[in-house]
């Protein structure tokens, strides 16, 4: 069983373009909006800012209270994209309730959606002319061609229709040609599906939902999923029955979240440069 190490992936890549970034003056600039006091949020917001100052990019992190309204968060979104010095924007999910999220997310000039949110980037991905794609499932497919896996042919399973995950996940396998089917809570006959499949990328969310005696050996397995259980981080994936008998796996810490974070430092990039004409 290949054990596809996100982590150690991610940290090359990272010193590759921490060594770019220290020859060119210009700097990319990402700036992050967070509604609230989640928790979760606060840790991921942190880590985002965190990678950023280890790589070079200039981060500015927006701290808006749980009070902010659509339209007071509409119009801070709309100063960031007027903004020169301003390269990528990320509005954290999830907003609190009262906040119309998908307005929100149409708001992000589609030139600095590094996450790919913005409905005319999701559609140009659906389309088959990918702009900014989502983090998650683009670190996902690095994470495969890395190991050389070929997804063409394959049939895959996506577990999870998700607007972050699932969705631009199916869009990004069938660009590669794989045969994919997504489930979800209305799918009937789950179990038929997974043991058919070469490729699982499991976004369910709940915690060791994913077991050995589902699928068939050599399978390759994406765990998404992360659920904290008393200060533990859980995967979907059980992973001592799964490990069994997968062809390759990735573990829950060090597999999907790594490579989630450097595909947003390769958006933010690629926003700048599509922006000023640097290079990346
Ligand atoms: N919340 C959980 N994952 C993500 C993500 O990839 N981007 C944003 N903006 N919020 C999130």
């Amino acid at each position: 069983m290949i054990m596809l190490d996100g982590k150690r992936v991610s940290a090359e890549r990272l010193q590759i373009i921490k060594n770019r970034l220290h020859d060119v003056e210009y700097k990319p600039h990402l700036v992050t909006v967070l509604v609230g006091s989640d928790p979760g949020s606060q840790i991921y917001v942190k880590m985002k800012h965190t990678t950023c100052e280890e790589v070079g990019i200039r981060s500015t992190r927006i701290d808006l209270p749980e009070s902010t309204t659509t339209s007071s968060l509409l119009s801070v979104i709309n100063d960031l994209n007027q903004d020169p010095q301003v390269n990528g924007i990320l509005v954290q999910l999830p907003l609190p309730q009262h906040i119309e999220t998908s307005v929100i997310l149409s708001s992000v000039e589609p030139k600095k959606d590094i996450d790919g949110f913005n409905p005319l980037n999701q559609g140009l991905l659906i389309s088959g002319n990918p702009g900014f794609i989502p983090c998650t499932p683009k670190g996902i497919m690095t994470l495969l061609k890395t190991y050389n896996i070929n997804v063409s042919g394959l049939d895959a399973v996506v577990i999870g229709r998700s607007t972050d995950v699932g969705r631009p996940m199916s869009a990004l396998l069938l660009l590669s040609d794989a045969t994919v089917t997504i489930c979800h809570s209305k799918t009937r006959n789950i179990e038929q599906k997974l043991m058919n499949a070469d490729l699982i990328v499991s976004a369910v969310g709940k915690a060791d939902f994913l077991k050995g005696s589902m699928i068939k050996e050599g399978t390759v397995v994406i765990d998404v999923g992360i659920t904290r259980i008393e200060g533990k981080v859980h995967g979907d994936v059980e992973f001592d029955s799964v490990s069994k008998k997968a062809g390759a796996l990735t573990p829950v810490p060090g597999g999907v979240g790594p490579m989630t974070i450097l595909s947003l430092i390769e958006n933010t990039l690629l926003a700048s440069g599509l922006q000023s004409c640097i290079p990346v």
